[in-house]
């Protein structure tokens, strides 16, 4: 039988009484009891660093879960993984979440850890912790930094960063000026915190409750409040019991809970990169989250939370609300109630029973009342996206979405910065623009480029349908196809694209097609394949990107860190 804590995983030196004698000692050096060293060890991984503001408040945090996991018997060890800053990363943080991944993953797997919490924030640290984790199999709970509250600026309420692109896109027409971005940009941000919208954090914080993952009610209170710490000491004492349990991912991480976590998105109108994390996580445990179960699920499941940057709100007003807790109470009749949480109880055992929607507030919907009855997110295929792409109808300007456009292509995001602001580019407000080799493959690391900006010659234009091979921010809005598949650096037939051709969209259809004839596809193909290819990155972690990344639809993971039954496809 495997031993608990610190004599667990010991370190190989063909003697293991040695080992023990050795690390024992070492242990002891902590100033830590042999009493405190004999108890289940419980890693806290925290993604903090001082280049990810979102977690300026993590060293609170961090003591708050050493409480709860003394409190219930436990021995917290904090070990820290890599931290990916969103704004901080160049080219972007995607290209470094499978990193993240494979650190916690080796955190977990080589140390001597009976159960962990993970401790992350922002945009990739949430997918990334989780799955490390689920390749781990280490029992572990899952909690939040929490959102920042919104700032004010002359009596308006702003936050990150829905109104960072609104300000900036207002400045681009020449409606505000340089003071005026200078005013806000100091209200944009303006607490501890992940950004204060329904962008990716909190949607991936949103998601982590509805999988599971993460204790009730913990993806929503504010990053500076008390609630906040509250939820770090339960998450604490809850790895404890998961460890003792033996409470791994894969008995939480189950296909009944990745339906749920759809739902849950299609339901709070999250971000379109959640679709990428889940696949990613999911395939960490065997299990395929395709677009298709998406859409199936989309067209039946109503869109429930009015918060920007699809509706009015900030995260401040969802939890005001309740939080999780009442959207999963209102989608009872769609969730799949026996998935077990980290709690140790199912989902269904978590939710209230004498539960009633607050009829006081405004941010959270009733399921018979919906915002939308249903589509927040769609599946577009067709002849320009075989393997699938995203559109974020919750966010979309209803008037386009029936459409055919004449295209207006940017062959990479160079070419996009270099020509989108000329005064001859040949661009028509009814165009639709198109962005390519900005994918997994591409990019690389698929950049949040897909909410291309409006051409300045287009001034006053406020919407135009945008494709690309791209990712864009949980917290952007408009018509924009994203995670075209496959990319154009993968081959797909994006690559083929050229200003002029025919493009049409039909989201009744669900159909994204180019319109042009199949002859002159073929002879675009052979002229393609005759250029030369792309250089790969040469050494380090990018050339192991670049030669492993999969497409979006399978979450943009290595292929061969993928569950084993799942490699090759
Ligand atoms: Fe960290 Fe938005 S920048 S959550």
């Amino acid at each position: 039988m495997e031993e608990q804590g610190l004599s667990r995983r010991l370190t190989e030196t063909g003697d293991r009484e040695f080992a023990r004698f050795i690390r024992r000692s070492f242990a002891l050096s902590s100033g830590l009891s042999r009493e405190a060293l004999g108890k289940p060890a419980i890693g806290i991984v925290s993604t903090a660093s001082d280049l990810n503001t979102c977690h300026r408040e993590m060293p609170a945090l961090v003591a708050a879960v050493k409480r709860g996991v003394w409190q219930a018997g436990g021995l917290p060890l904090e070990v820290p993984a890599i931290s990916l800053g969103e704004v901080y990363l160049h080219p972007t943080s995607m290209l470094y979440r499978n990193l993240l991944s494979m650190d916690v993953e080796a955190l977990l797997a080589a140390q001597p850890l009976d159960g962990a919490v993970l401790a992350g924030g922002c945009d990739k640290t949430v997918p990334g912790l989780l799955m490390g984790a689920a390749s781990a199999g280490v029992p572990s709970v899952l909690v939040v930094t929490g959102p920042m509250l919104a700032g004010s600026l002359r009596g308006e309420r702003v936050g990150a960063c829905t109104d960072c692109r609104r300000f900036w896109a207002r400045y681009r027409r020449g409606e505000a000026s340089a003071e005026d971005l200078a005013e806000v940009e100091g209200q944009l941000a303006p607490t501890a915190g992940t950004c204060a919208v329904m962008g990716t954090a909190s949607t991936m914080a949103c998601l982590a409750e509805a999988l599971g993952v993460m204790l009730p009610g913990g993806a929503s209170p504010p990053a500076v409040t008390a609630e906040r710490l509250r939820c770090a000491e339960a998450a604490g004492a809850a790895a404890v019991r998961a460890a003792r349990e033996g409470l791994t991912p894969q008995k939480v991480l189950t296909r009944g809970a990745f339906d749920n976590a759809l739902r849950a998105l299609l339901a709070i109108g999250g971000s379109t990169n959640a679709v990428i994390h889940l696949a990613a996580i999911a395939g960490r445990v065997g299990i395929r989250v395709d677009l298709d179960r998406l859409d199936a699920l989309g067209r039946e499941t109503p869109l429930l939370v009015d918060l920007k940057p699809t509706g009015e709100g900030y995260m401040e007003d969802f939890h005001a609300a309740g939080g999780m807790p009442v959207v999963l109470s209102e989608l009872k009749p769609w969730l799949y109630l026996g998935a077990l949480t980290v709690s140790g109880r199912t989902l269904g055992e978590t939710l209230d029973p004498a539960y009633r929607w607050p009829a006081w507030q405004r941010a959270i919907r009733r399921a018979e009342d919906p915002l939308q009855p249903g589509e927040a997110l769609v599946v577009l295929k067709g002849t320009l996206a075989p393997d699938g792409a995203l559109l974020k109808r919750s966010a979309a300007s209803p008037g386009l979405l029936e459409r055919t456009g004449r295209a207006t292509v940017f062959d990479s995001l160079e070419d996009l910065a270099a020509r989108v602001d000329r005064e001859d580019l040949d661009v028509r407000p009814d165009d639709f623009l198109v962005l390519r080799n900005a994918g997994p493959l591409g990019g690389p690391g698929m950049p949040e480029a897909g909410y291309l900006p409006i051409p300045r010659k287009l001034a006053g234009v406020k919407d135009m349908v945008r494709i690309s091979d791209a990712r864009m921010s949980g917290t952007a809005f408009g018509t924009v196809v994203l995670h075209v598949a496959p990319e154009a650096a993968a081959g797909g037939p994006l690559a083929l694209v050229r200003s002029g051709d025919g493009i049409e969209l039909s989201v009744r259809r669900r159909a994204l097609n180019l319109l042009v004839p199949e002859d002159e596809l073929a002879r675009r193909r052979a002229e393609a394949a005759s250029r030369p290819r792309r250089e790969l990155e040469r050494r380090g972690y990018l050339r192991l990107y670049s030669e492993r990344v999969q497409q979006a639809p399978l979450g943009a993971d290595f292929d061969f860190l993928r569950h084993e039954s799942l490699q090759g496809g």
